[in-house]
């Protein structure tokens, strides 16, 4: 039995659990306004300068920054002074990882409006669906602003899967990597930033592949390819990337992507399937990696985190075997596949 002192402590654990929406809107309405770039640092500054260099009015952004500052995300001073804490600079675009994409990321417009719907989930609906009648990736598209919020957080996950991969991974004898749904090109950033012989592909939705800079695109070295990924892959590659895609899609749907894949790929041909493996048992796995199965619930219905079996079940459903399971320094792992 627990006495009441740690009741207590639970139930005030549990109250802020309850408005964790509130610390979530408010850390977006600061990055949206790039707050954390603008505190000087080591120094700080008064609210009202803050406050100027944002076309806002100081009280209001005082009151915004006092609850923060509460969770330790910057320090404000009795008298309106503003400075940086450690998890403030982390939201700082130049923090080596930084967390103003999650910021931005998690609690735009369409990824909110389908949270307030997530009850539809559990009838069969899909929230997102219900909340915009579109689906996530048209929306995108409908609104640009977001769409490119969401590439930035793609390519600047927490999770730093992209370095990961690049470090876990020999690509040095590949000629042509396809990142298929490869977003903003960063996972091949990094690949080939670490091997100088490879060239790279970004197939990806046309609006996003249009989006990618020049300055991006390694002096060439990272063609793109707008396009459907239903609609089959580029034949020719040494290596197929699937990062962070197939938990985007229910069942059916990854069969299709996994046999345009295997359709397009010689019998050396490698497919990287990018993902978190997902742990049945809550007490073992992080709550990071059930939040993100719950957000591809909110975003697109049935898609989910996958166990390796699920992965296995669905390569083999196309053609394909697991040949390796590969462990990376994020929480994302390899399955390295190739034709059966
Ligand atoms: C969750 S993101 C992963 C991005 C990147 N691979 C990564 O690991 O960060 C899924 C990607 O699939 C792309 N995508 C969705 N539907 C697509 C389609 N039908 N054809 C091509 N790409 C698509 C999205 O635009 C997005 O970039």
């Amino acid at each position: 039995m627990t006495n009441a002192t740690d009741t207590d402590k639970q139930r005030a654990a549990l109250d802020l659990l309850i408005r964790g929406f509130q610390v979530s809107r408010m850390i977006r309405l600061v990055a949206d306004f790039g707050i954390a770039d603008k505190v000087p640092e080591p120094q700080g500054c008064d609210v009202r300068d803050l406050a100027a260099a944002c076309s806002v009015r100081p009280q209001p952004l005082l009151r915004v920054l006092r609850a923060l500052a509460a969770f330790e995300i910057f320090r404000v001073g009795a008298d309106g002074h503003v400075a940086h804490s450690p998890r403030s600079l982390l939201l700082r675009t130049d923090a080596p990882n930084s967390m103003h994409y999650g910021a931005r990321f998690w609690t735009a417009p369409g990824s909110w409006q389908a949270w307030s719907a997530l009850d539809s989930a559990l009838t069969g609906g899909v929230p997102h669906e219900t909340a915009w009648q579109a689906s996530r990736f048209q929306y995108l598209q409908e609104h640009p602003e977001e769409g490119r919020i969401f590439d930035a957080f793609m390519a600047h996950f927490p999770d730093n899967r992209h370095a990961a991969l690049a470090s876990a991974y020999d690509f040095a004898g590949a000629s042509l990597i396809a990142d298929i749904g490869g977003g903003n090109g960063e996972a091949l950033r990094q690949i080939l930033g670490r091997f100088p012989g490879p060239r790279g592909l970004v197939l990806d939705r046309p609006d996003v592949v249009a989006a990618i800079p020049d300055a991006l695109r390694l002096d060439g070295r990272i063609g793109v390819q707008g396009g459907n990924f239903f609609d089959g892959v580029p034949a020719g590659a040494d290596v197929y990337l699937l990062s962070r895609v197939l938990h985007d899609w229910p069942d059916e749907d990854c069969i299709r992507i996994l046999n345009g894949c295997r359709a397009a790929m010689s019998a050396e041909a490698r497919l990287l399937i990018v993902e978190q493996i997902l742990e049945p048992d809550p007490a073992l796995g992080s709550p990071s990696e059930y939040l993100v199965d719950a957000h591809m619930m909110a975003m697109f219905g049935s898609a989910r985190e996958r166990t390796k079996a699920e992965f296995d079940e669905l390569l083999a459903a196309c053609g394909l075997q697991s040949l390796r399971l590969i462990a990376t320094a994020s929480p994302v792992w390899i399955i390295e596949a190739a034709a059966k």
